[in-house]
């Protein structure tokens, strides 16, 4: 089985502005260029990304963005292309349960916006993840195979794909998933990916955990052989944070 490189994505969210934007790059950019065997990503708002990519080019982390409309251009108000985003950034976030919940994000629309991202030679972080309502009437399996079966629905995905379960209930709140139980979910997520694309496919792709990950409890995620990697939402504001959680991901999974 080959050894998958751990990814860790910070994604900003709605935080940051202009100047603490250009100071968690500068900081980011001391603390975790030299960590290797971890690929790492910054993901800030659409407004900050050419800034970021200004302040870490040259350097080993890479940009991600938060969302992406799926035509290429035209009277759009508000929306951003692949086509922008392909000058400033690789990786792109898509079906995040915040857009899901709040911009009303469906297996659908996601679906249009991988196909697009990836037709652009953008490399996605397909977001998936139960509700609280959804774990508790035990329908998690149900959930996420449909989110993972139409999120892709006739699309290609090539070696190294990025998906991230993020539990709903555990985004946000200071409870997380334990290793254990994210580890379990994960291999149900790589399950459908090998029925999907066939087991070559499904073994070389990344699955990250999200949701209240910490410098604290990385290690227990790491810990886990199907977590590769995490999505860091809150903790990934604070340049200290956030490259602890790097440190904890390339001491218990790097590839270096
Ligand atoms: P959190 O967010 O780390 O603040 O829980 C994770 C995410 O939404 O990606």
């Amino acid at each position: 089985m080959s050894r998958r490189t751990p990814i860790v994505a910070a994604n900003w969210k709605m935080h940051t502005t202009l100047s603490t934007a250009a100071e968690l790059c500068r900081a980011l950019r001391e603390s975790i260029d030299g960590v290797r065997g971890v690929e790492k990503v910054v993901c800030p708002p659409f407004v900050f990304l050419a800034l970021a990519r200004e302040g870490l080019a040259g350097s080993t982390i890479k940009v991600g963005a938060q969302n992406v409309f799926w035509e290429e251009k035209g009277a759009f108000t508000g929306e951003v292309s692949p086509p922008m985003l392909a000058d400033l950034c690789e990786y792109v976030i898509i079906g995040h349960s915040e857009r899901r919940k709040y911009f009303g994000e469906t297996d659908e629309t996601v679906n249009r916006r991988l196909r697009a991202a990836l037709a652009q030679g953008l490399r996605p972080i397909f977001c998936v993840g139960e509700t609280a309502e959804e774990r508790q009437g035990g329908r998690t399996e149900e959930v996420l195979l449909r989110q993972v079966r139409e999120g892709l629905g006739g699309i290609e995905i090539s070696s190294g794909f990025v998906v991230a379960y993020e539990p709903v209930w555990a985004i946000g709140t200071g409870v997380p998933a334990t290793g254990e139980m994210a580890n379990e979910t994960i291999v149900l997520i790589r399950r459908e990916l090998a029925s999907l694309y066939g087991g070559a496919l499904a073994q070389a792709a990344r699955i990250q955990y999200g949701g209240s990950v910490d410098g604290a409890n990385i290690a227990e995620f790491m810990g886990e052989p199907e977590i590769d990697g995490a999505l860091v939402g809150g903790a990934s504001l604070k340049a200290d944070v956030f490259t602890a959680i790097v440190a904890g991901a390339a001491r218990l999974k790097g590839t270096a």
